[in-house]
């Protein structure tokens, strides 16, 4: 049975109307992929550990295999993941208006692959590598003779995942377009995210300041829920092509040509 998603006439006019649109996603956009969340990726051999325990700089220095391992085995859970319509209808979006810029918490590649293209990965992405001392991004590497993780081929520091951990800042281009973009957005939709984790939960607030509609999409009531004009309680893999189709008629189910997997895999 699925859910009738209703979405307002108003809401409908404005986006219609909209010339500059942000979307910020979070993990629940991708929960219909089967991407587990941070938190319930901790299970199984993972289920002891406090995600503090694997997700920050000093983890890494503390104990580098143990972190580098976590991250190999959640981009192995990624490796039959599939984008689903909530990504799609993204996607349709950012063909559709003029200036468009999709910010998403996700490192899961899972927007790329559907066809976004105005993109950015404001936490980083769990498919690329890089040195955990000079941060430049590395493509191959020789597997590691000890039980260490490998190492960087220019400088021989550990390799880690180019992701953002607790404790470290978001990366400055990113954000300043994330940022950017709000401040000048007429309209915004919050998707699939707890809205709990800084500074990605201010870009809405930044887009509301502007004047923007801010559209969420979430069954669950969030801190931004409260200065949401327009609330839609339903998954986003119904709600946003469900909205997609209501604003631009026809265009909800012609989907964006995906990426091959293999280009989100590193090489080895
Ligand atoms: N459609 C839309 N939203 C959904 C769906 C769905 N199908 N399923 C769950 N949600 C919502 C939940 O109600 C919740 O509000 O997605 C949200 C997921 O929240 P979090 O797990 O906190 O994810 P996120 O907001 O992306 O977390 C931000 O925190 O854990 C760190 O670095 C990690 O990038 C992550 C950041």
């Amino acid at each position: 049975m699925s859910i009738p998603i209703v979405v307002p006439a108003e809401l409908v006019a404005r986006l219609r109307r909209a010339t500059r649109v942000v979307a910020l996603t979070g993990a629940g956009i991708s929960a219909e992929s089967g991407v587990p969340t941070f938190r319930d990726a901790l299970t199984g051999l993972w289920a002891k550990f406090d995600p503090r325990e694997l997700a920050t700089p000093s983890a890494f220095a503390r104990n580098p295999k143990l972190v580098w391992n976590w991250y190999a085995a959640r981009r192995a859970a990624l490796a039959n993941v599939e984008p689903n319509p909530g990504h799609v209808a993204l996607a349709r979006m950012d063909a559709l208006v003029p200036d468009f810029l999709l910010a998403t918490q996700n490192v899961d590649g899972l927007h790329a692959r559907a066809g976004s293209r105005r993109l950015v990965e404001l936490h980083g992405n769990i498919a690329r590598v890089k040195c955990s001392r000079e941060h430049r991004v590395v493509d191959t590497w020789d597997a590691p003779a000890d039980d260490d993780p490998p190492r960087c081929p220019h400088c021989g520091a550990f390799l880690r995942p180019d992701v953002v951990w607790f404790e470290e800042m978001l990366p400055e281009d990113a954000l300043a377009r994330a940022e950017d973009a709000s401040r000048r957005a007429d309209g915004t939709l919050v998707v699939g995210t707890s809205a709990e984790v800084y500074p990605a939960a201010a870009l809405p607030r930044y887009a509301r300041a502007a004047g923007a509609r801010v559209v969420e999409v979430n069954p669950e009531d969030t801190p931004l829920s409260g200065i949401a004009d327009d609330v839609l309680r339903a998954p986003a893999g119904l709600a946003l092509p469900a909205l997609v189709d209501a604003v631009w008629p026809g265009c909800a189910s012609a989907s964006a040509p995906p990426t091959p997997h293999a280009a989100d895999t590193p090489r080895r």
